[in-house]
């Protein structure tokens, strides 16, 4: 979604601006622009499309400047088109902002502004908030501080906004509300961005801007407000990150490197927490919330998208381990239902990026009610990892391909490593079974790296396939979550419709899809379902529809009746998952290659879902 860069300090801004641009293509966008102080006076240029068009379109001006500010914008407000595009400029051409996220009440304002005079040249909500501070500037001759203060007050809705304004050149504000604002702290210099990827290569020393924080930045001087006009104090943290994190490496496109990166950071989700050896789990994160925990009337995991899915797989293994009720929401939908939720329930919310906009609005309105949350995040010193009362970070390091895949298997690792601990605090698994699957979850980095050497099967699997108009993935208890990741993955990655079902449930609706045509991917790894899957199977084939089976090592029956097969290695079934989803991932990949589409960069999608 919406990304931002800004730069303040002694290098040229705009070649470190344009490249922090890149690093955040990630995030998904529909068109992109820059605003700087070329010999004192302001200049935007932007444009609809990648930066690389940007840059083509800017070759040749001056564009010689200290300061900077640049966005990639994923079209809410108003089609993607140039003049919707950031950044937005004030009516007088003096002020230029950039924004991330949705000003809700901007009817209200544009209302009201329209009548004082002001007339408008785009559809989108910054251009109404950037005039609404311009507005406040001239009507109460204060400073454009002074101005945004008074807006924000007035503003509705979440925000992370960057200005530049003609008449103090050597000065750039920021402000935040719900969305993320990184500033990186160099000597003599600032780096904003909406996250770290922009910052890393230039210094490690960040501070990460709090809801309702302003932040007035000159080349050496950072000042921290509130709303209220208080002076805090800069928290500086040093990134826990390498450049090489976030470049390809070598790989034709990060989401394969990220696929081939999984035995190094499902091993890493582990690391420190689990010791197999000695039979001991350890999860500093939860500790203090363990009594809790062992004792709640209900868990229940909030999350979206690929997060979802890991939910529904935690729900299995938490119930089973556990005895405890578990219920995965939709982030989205939880929140304005009204749901029942109070002292007891502890909701878990598991997400990648850490600043999914449903997500967090969901925490805010269960903690109102009482309840106490834990966070799974990827990002360290994410929204939604310090709207946590505790929680567990995964650690699978940066992803950057759109479709969520490390991140997901490191999830599942850390879902059952929260499961286990809890059973062992309450006393609902035998001591040997406790053993058997701490044993089993350190042997899955290995199993997985062995599941990675079926790529050039996979792909054959993929050229044969790649030209169906719709899949059906299928499997059961804990593979059900993983047919439904599966169709995910290829609908994001290849726009091919695909739908993910209960295997036993395809019987009631959608077995009439089933033809010669119809691909039929089944996740049937060894289990106690497995006879069931078995005769789900043969009802495919008893329609012609061609049948694709993630089986387990030694298994004839299912070899024998699958059109296509993928071998993964035997595990117990509890973690099974993380190692059946690596083969759909790569499924998914290289019929998204093979079509000759952007797997990095899905149309339409973003990575990180800042808006409701
Ligand atoms: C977007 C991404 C998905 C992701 C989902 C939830 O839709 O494209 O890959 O699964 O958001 O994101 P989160 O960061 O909360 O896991």
């Amino acid at each position: 979604m919406c990304g931002i860069v800004a730069y303040i300090g002694h290098r040229e801004a705009y070649p470190v601006v344009i490249k922090g641009l890149k690093r955040l293509e990630y995030r998904g966008y529909d068109s992109t622009g820059v605003a700087l102080l070329n010999g004192g006076n302001l200049k935007v240029y932007k444009k609809k499309g990648k930066v690389a068009e940007l840059e083509d379109y800017i070759t040749g001006k001056d564009l010689k400047s200290h300061i900077a500010i640049g966005h990639t914008r994923w079209a809410t407000h108003g089609e993607p088109s140039d003049r919707n595009a950031h950044p937005q400029m004030s009516g007088d051409g003096k002020l230029a902002m950039v924004h991330n996220g949705i000003i809700e009440n901007y009817t209200q304002l544009k209302k009201e502004l329209l009548s004082k005079g002001h007339q408008f040249t785009s559809d989108t909500d910054t251009e109404v908030l950037i005039h609404f501070i311009q507005e406040i500037k001239s009507s109460n001759q204060c400073s454009t501080e002074e101005a945004l203060r008074i807006a924000l007050k007035r503003v509705v809705g979440a925000y992370v906004i960057l200005i530049v304004d003609e008449d103090n050149p050597d000065t750039l504000i920021a402000a935040r509300k719900g969305s993320p604002l990184v500033i990186g702290v160099g000597k003599g210099e600032h780096f904003l961005a909406s996250d770290a990827s922009p910052i890393i290569e230039y210094t490690k020393e960040v501070v990460y801007v709090n809801d309702y924080e302003i932040a007035i930045l000159k080349a050496d001087e950072l000042i921290l407000k509130n709303i209220s006009n208080e002076i805090q104090t800069p928290y500086i943290q040093k990134l826990d990150m390498e450049l090489a994190a976030i470049e390809k490496g070598g790989y034709d496109h990060f989401m394969l490197k990220e696929v081939f990166e999984q035995p190094q950071t499902i091993f890493d989700s582990l690391r420190g927490r689990l010791d197999a050896k000695a039979g001991k789990l350890t999860l500093g994160g939860l500790r203090e919330h363990m009594d809790m925990l062992k004792d709640a009337n209900r868990i229940i995991i909030v999350a979206c998208g690929t997060s979802w899915h890991a939910g529904l797989v935690a729900e299995y293994m938490i119930e089973e381990l556990c005895r405890i009720p578990v219920e995965v929401e939709y982030a989205s939908e939880f929140r304005y239902r009204n749901p029942v939720v109070g002292k007891g329930d502890v909701i878990i919310a598991v997400s990648q990026s850490g600043e999914t906009a449903d997500t967090l609005v969901a925490m805010e309105s269960a903690k109102e009610k009482g309840a106490i949350i834990l966070g799974v995040c990827n990002v360290v010193g994410s929204s939604i990892a310090r709207l946590s009362n505790g929680g567990v970070y995964t650690h699978a390091g940066p992803e950057i391909g759109v479709a969520s895949t490390k991140a997901f298997t490191a999830q599942l690792a850390v879902l059952c490593l929260i499961g286990l601990k809890i059973a062992e605090a309450k006393g609902s698994i035998t001591g040997q079974r406790f053993q058997h699957l701490l044993d089993e979850l350190e042997g899955v980095p290995d199993k997985v790296a062995i599941a990675l050497k079926l790529n050039d099967q996979t792909k054959a699997i993929a050229a044969k396939y790649k030209d169906a108009r719709d899949f059906l993935y299928l499997g059961r208890g804990y593979n059900f979550p993983i047919a439904l990741e599966g169709a995910l993955k290829l609908k994001e990655i290849s726009y091919i419709h695909a739908e993910g079902y209960p295997a036993a449930e395809m019987k009631h609706g959608p077995i009439a899809l089933v033809d010669e045509n119809l691909p039929v991917v089944f996740v049937a790894t060894k289990d106690r379902y497995y006879d069931k899957v078995v005769s789900n199977i043969q009802e495919i084939k008893a329609r012609k529809g061609k049948v694709i089976a993630v089986i387990t090592e030694g298994d004839q029956i299912i070899s024998g009746m699958a059109d296509d097969v993928i071998i993964v290695p035997e595990s117990d079934e509890l973690v099974a998952p993380i190692i059946s989803v690596i083969p759909l991932q790569l499924l998914a990949y290289h019929i998204g290659v093979l079509k000759g589409l952007d797997v990095d960069k899905p149309r339409n999608l973003a990575k990180s879902v800042t808006v409701e």
